[in-house]
């Protein structure tokens, strides 16, 4: 008898292999493969589309009023301003950092406006009831179905026809047309396969809910981002009560754009002005403190970059780089110790970015220069002075996107000099009672604020 075919699919990235490998060549994970039955592909494409001749395009209506609004306005901007119809939206995070809670209360909104039904396949009902009493949920149209099997799932939603559907979560629902177990990269597959297909025929928005995981048998939310309309994940530091929603793909909106929120004891509470949030815990008036403008999609936040260095008790010094790249900042320590001739790469060094946000355009470049700057020379950056610019090899301060915002934003909140490329400072009109200092070079910023 011939012997059974398998596959070995990668959980993180979802990359198949015919045999074992310790190491996914394609997202460079070790021990991630496992043994799969293979699945004969579904055709999803095909069945999305509709038999019909060529329209013109002028001719399609578009309205932006179609998408619906949550009603949680930072939900709502990651979104790219509210769900659109038909549209699957997958929400990832580390297990933990609030996704239901984002989930429940967004439902609760939505059913203001049509029947919502949350489908939790990991918590009971009562749990959920019991959880939702606690952030207040109190709609009548909100149904809950505690139920695992998609083709269930699919039976009651037949029966119901929600406006808006909620699958908490996509790893722990199953569909009996593949032997893979729950959670495996084609149950997880297919499972959102024939979802995206009602999604689009329906014109039913689906949020899906996707635990990050680290390693073993269950299927990462990577493996879905193809074939989903949006992708948002839900970040945050344990440790800190805030909560950001990121949106890394979105085909009906920008990326980069980002929610802000804070955990509390009644759920999650929308932040509308996070640099407030983010700067409310400066020590003013010490070394290695610096506030940097960073552009979060449309979004201006100030943030404080804080830095370290220290000498050095071991040969090989320490580099530590939270909520920064951390190949980002060894290039930055080795522009100061050879274009800004400052004597730093023997030094450990840590630098974090306050309140556990992540940056990762360039323009903190400058900020994060200033901070090791500050922190080795053991000098005070003026706290009215922020600082922003891409630095490049040579240590000159190139242009980035934006200045006008990111300098609006800070004189909003009070600064009064601004150190920015000396590029960006055409057609720039500095608001009222800012002082703009234009630089060609890191060393020139370094001059300017000490
Ligand atoms: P949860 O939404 O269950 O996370 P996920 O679905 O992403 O796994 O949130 C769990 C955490 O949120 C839990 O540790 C407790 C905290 N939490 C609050 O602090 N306040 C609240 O009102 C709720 C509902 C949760
Ligand atoms: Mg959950």
């Amino acid at each position: 008898m011939a012997r059974k075919k398998t596959v070995f699919s990668c959980t993180q990235c979802g990359f198949q292999s015919p045999k074992w490998l310790g190491k996914c060549p394609d997202c460079n994970q070790w021990n991630t493969l496992i043994e799969e039955q293979p699945v004969e592909q579904t055709n999803h494409s095909r069945a999305l589309a509709a038999p019909g001749k060529p329209q013109k395009f002028s001719e399609i209506t578009s309205r932006e009023e179609d998408r619906l609004r949550c009603g949680i306005g930072e939900l709502d901007r990651t979104l790219g301003g509210g769900v659109v119809p038909g549209s699957l939206i997958l929400v990832g995070g580390d297990p933990g950092i609030g996704k239901s809670t984002l989930l429940l209360q967004a439902t609760d909104q939505l059913a203001k406006q049509g029947t919502a039904l949350y489908v939790t396949a990991e918590e009971s009902a009562r749990q959920v009831k019991l959880r939702g009493e606690r952030l207040g949920v109190n709609t009548d149209n909100l149904y809950l179905l505690a139920e695992t099997s998609l083709e269930q799932i699919k039976a009651r939603i037949k029966e119901l026809k929600p406006d808006f559907l909620v699958i908490d979560s996509i790893q722990t629902i199953f569909t009996s047309s593949i032997e893979s177990a729950p959670g495996s990269v084609s149950q997880v597959r297919e499972c959102t396969g024939q979802l995206m297909i009602q999604a689009k025929g329906d014109g039913l928005p689906t949020f899906l809910v996707g635990h990050v995981t680290k390693d073993g048998a269950i299927a990462g939310p990577r493996v879905l981002e193809h074939m989903v309309d949006t992708v948002l994940y839900f970040e945050g530091d344990p440790g800190h009560p805030y909560r950001i929603l990121r949106a890394v793909k979105n085909r009906f909106g920008s990326t980069n754009e980002i929610g802000v929120f804070e955990m509390q004891e009644q759920g999650l509470r929308e932040v509308s002005n996070p640099s407030e949030l983010f700067l409310a815990e400066r020590p003013e008036k010490s070394a290695g403190s610096v506030v940097v403008p960073s552009l979060e999609g449309s979004r201006p936040i100030l943030v404080e970059l804080q830095a370290l260095v220290s000498s050095s008790s071991f040969g090989t010094p320490q580099r530590t780089a939270i909520g920064l790249d951390h190949k980002r900042v060894g290039l930055l320590v080795a522009i100061l110790e050879k274009k800004v001739e400052l004597s730093i790469a023997g030094q450990d060094i840590f630098l974090n970015v306050a309140g556990g946000v992540r940056l990762d355009e360039p323009a903190v470049d400058l900020g994060a220069i200033a901070a090791l700057a500050s922190s080795h020379l053991n000098k005070v950056v003026d706290p009215q002075t922020v600082l922003f610019g891409e630095v490049g090899l040579t240590g000159e301060v190139r242009a980035v996107s934006q200045p006008e915002l990111r300098v609006k934003e800070a004189s909003r909140l009070g600064f009064n000099r601004c150190v920015l490329p000396q590029s960006s400072l055409k057609n720039l009109d500095a608001p009222k009672g800012m002082q703009l200092i234009g630089v060609r070079h890191a060393s020139e910023a370094l001059d300017a604020i000490f």
